[in-house]
């Protein structure tokens, strides 16, 4: 990891801006290449990412291995993150004080990374990162351009292990980023 993204690790894990510090195991800051393109974004750690320390690594986070791998990815040319980087109790949603306290992370994790495509997994990260009444059920697969940064949205890996009926559609959007990253990335993934 270079200097920039240690010390920026380092200062994440002392954060208490919000109570989710308090309860957590594990910080889960991201993973991932540190010069990635391509950042994928969730919503907050479960329980397997808090006990490890490692975004998506449940089983959510095995079916998200197989749709990268599907198109040619893995974990280790894309960068992973979360919108909170400490687990909600219970898996429940992160309140919007939470995900508010914890953005300037992501920001600087933005900073860092610059990456030219940003995947939302879910409506939690959608909503905060695209818009805030975006629907993924109407929007997922489309490309938004935000001062130079493509956003796109699909269902979150979990939702589709609940309702494996989306899972053509989400597989249609990895095919459309294969296409994009392929269009926008000037090195070949
Ligand atoms: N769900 C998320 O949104 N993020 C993770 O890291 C794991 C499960």
């Amino acid at each position: 990891m270079n200097e920039a993204w240690k010390e920026l690790k380092q200062e994440c894990a002392q954060c208490r801006r919000c109570g989710l510090g308090e309860t957590r195991h594990h910080l889960v800051f991201g993973d991932g290449a540190e010069d990635a393109r391509i950042m994928l974004i969730g919503e907050g750690p479960g329980e397997q990412e808090d006990l490890q320390g490692l975004p998506f690594v449940g089983p959510a986070g095995k079916l998200l291995d197989d749709m990268l791998e599907m198109i040619y990815l893995d974990r280790t040319k894309v960068y992973i993150a979360n919108i909170v980087k400490c687990r909600p109790p219970q898996n429940r949603d992160p309140l919007p004080a939470e995900s508010e306290a914890c953005m300037p992370w992501l920001r600087e994790q933005f900073r860092l990374l610059k990456p030219k495509i940003v995947v939302c997994l879910g409506r939690v990260a959608a909503q905060r990162m695209i818009r805030a009444d975006f629907s993924v059920v109407r929007e997922h697969g489309e490309f938004y351009n935000k001062n130079g940064i493509l956003f796109m949205a699909t269902y979150h890996p979990a939702a589709l292990l609940r309702q494996p009926r989306s899972k053509p559609d989400a597989f249609a959007d990895f095919l459309a980023l294969r296409e994009k990253i392929q269009e926008v990335c000037e090195h070949t993934y």
